[in-house]
């Protein structure tokens, strides 16, 4: 292809959405090595260098230059101004979580899209019961404060519970069946299979399914079993960095919101307060647009409370489980 050619190219893909097929160099076959290495758009051709991708894919040198370089240029990687910062976050949708209160610590409206919210709290916190309840919200039609989407839910502890759905679907008069049906689950046995699981989202997005919901429940078992050894604690975390920033990029391409539940761990130096901390320490606690703080609180509530947030004061919020869904605790002076 002439260099002219090649520009003829490169924008008439820029003006319809771009494939990987419309790429320099990449025909069919290309375009299968890509798919079966995981690599099913510009973004995630953008984002490698020549020799990784050649190494991934079997796809010579060169044309893994030429083709980053094109797909670069498609997607206009570099600065934008401030205007069309703004309007690229107009498209951000909200899940409602069932709990005003939550959503109200959240900003208003509940979990964003193009973020990942990180719950952390010690077991029986209720970070499972807020992961099915916003897999339910997630199908919220607009006039709601839904996107009106479908939800994936990664398992890697075995607590997903179709009959506590079937439960919150009942508790806001949906069709517990068809909320049902719009959460596709799978059970991770590994943090391999984890990984692998994220990747398949890009696929089925691909093949048409509106996925606005992406529950990991929990981020860290896996990781935190499998690198035991203190000796291992950097490869551990390095890997859960590299996991971290994949799901966020799903966020952003995919405008979906990534919500991931986080066990905790006694923090021996820590005297006052509550002696828990996160597992993943800081590399999950960066990579994640939202963390909130979940406990058990007086009788039988709880209490969630924002850490960290950019721009977003870091309050504290009462709710409750019931078996209708999340409900909020109105506070009545000091009971
Ligand atoms: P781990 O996964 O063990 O770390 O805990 P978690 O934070 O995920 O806990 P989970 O969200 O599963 O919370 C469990 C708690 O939710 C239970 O102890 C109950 O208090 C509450 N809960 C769960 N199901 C029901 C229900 O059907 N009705 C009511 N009222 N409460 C429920
Ligand atoms: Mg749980």
């Amino acid at each position: 292809m002439t260099d002219k050619e090649e520009a003829k190219k490169i924008k008439g893909a820029v003006e319809e959405e771009a494939k990987i097929s419309d790429l320099p160099g990449i025909g069919v076959a290309a375009v299968a090595k890509l798919e079966s290495a995981g690599i099913f758009d510009l973004m995630g051709v953008a984002t490698l260098s020549p020799p990784v991708l050649s190494e991934l894919t079997g796809i010579g040198e060169a044309v893994c230059r030429k083709a980053i370089q094109a797909s670069r240029k498609m997607l206009n990687l570099g600065f934008m101004d401030a205007f069309e910062y703004g309007k690229k976050r107009e498209d951000i949708n909200y899940i409602p979580t069932g709990s005003k209160n939550i959503d109200n610590l959240l900003g208003g409206k509940g979990v964003e899209s193009k973020a990942i919210t990180e719950v952390f709290g010690a077991f029986g916190s209720g970070k499972t019961q807020l992961a099915l309840s916003l897999a339910v919200n997630v199908q919220l039609p607009k006039e709601k404060g839904g996107p009106s989407g479908k939800a994936v839910y990664i398992d890697t502890e075995g607590t997903f519970r179709p009959e506590r759905v079937k439960q919150f679907a009942e508790g806001m008069g949906a069709n517990p069946e068809k909320v049902l049906k719009n959460i596709f689950v799978a059970r991770a046995f590994n943090s391999d299979h984890q990984i692998l699981l994220v990747e398949k989202i890009g696929e089925m997005i691909k093949n048409g399914e509106p996925i606005k919901l992406v529950i990991i429940d929990s981020l860290t078992a896996h990781f935190r079993a499998e690198y035991a050894g203190r000796g291992q604690l950097a490869d551990r975390q390095q890997r859960l960095n590299k996991y971290l920033h994949d799901l966020m990029k799903l966020a952003e391409q995919r405008n979906l919101a990534v919500f991931v539940t986080n066990q905790v761990m006694a923090n021996p130096a820590m005297m006052f307060g509550d002696p828990t901390t996160a597992i993943g320490g800081n590399i999950v606690g960066h990579a994640s647009t939202y963390r909130m703080y979940l406990r058990r609180g007086k009788k039988d509530t709880r209490v969630a409370k924002l850490i960290d947030s950019p721009n977003l004061p870091d309050n504290e919020t009462v709710f409750m489980v019931t078996t209708d869904g999340l409900k909020d605790v109105i506070l009545k002076g000091e009971d």
